[in-house]
């Protein structure tokens, strides 16, 4: 059973999770626009992954005896200067989801609530693998510099990262 503070606590993160999927669409839309099919690509897979970690969320809440709340969504940007200014932007968001995450499992431990504080480590892990890859994305950009053709060979590229990215269901 959750206590009433872990259950609001998982309740922010749900949001947390929305915000992110609605987020990397926002970039998928920005992108597909703009004739970049392979960044629009990775950023629907990243949307429904997104979704998968706050259903998931959702399920835990509902089935631990508490009421996962569906709640209004703060807009994401809809405009992005450039590929760098996307990526730079996801790296940012996912440090921030980390620190919600921790932030979560915080409050797990002063509330005593190991079978909540078990089920975040799956969210703690991905973190690690979320910002790794944000990291190493951000590094091609900035490698890339200001190189068209550099650009079109990335954009083709990050295909191959979707299927690596797709965690198991
Ligand atoms: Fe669900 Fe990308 O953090």
């Amino acid at each position: 059973m959750l206590s009433k503070k872990i259950e609001a606590a998982l309740n922010e993160q749900i949001k947390v999770e929305a915000e992110s999927s609605q987020v990397y669409l926002s970039m998928a839309c920005w992108a597909e626009v703009q004739g970049f099919e392979g960044v629009a690509q990775f950023m629907y897979a990243h949307s429904d992954e997104e979704r998968m970690h706050m259903l998931k969320l959702v399920k835990f809440v509902n089935e631990r005896g508490g009421h996962a709340k569906i709640s209004q969504l703060d807009a994401p940007p809809l405009e992005f200067g450039s590929f760098k200014e996307v990526f730079q932007t996801l790296f940012e968001h996912e440090v921030f989801v980390s620190k919600s995450i921790n932030d979560l499992v915080h409050i797990t431990l002063e509330e005593r609530d190991y079978a909540t504080h078990n089920f975040l480590q799956w969210y703690v892990s991905e973190q690690i693998e979320e910002e790794a890859l944000a990291r190493n994305i951000l590094d091609k950009i900035n490698l890339i510099g200001d190189d068209k053709s550099g650009f079109y060979l990335f954009d083709n590229d990050i295909k191959q990262l979707i299927v690596a990215d797709t965690p198991p269901a």
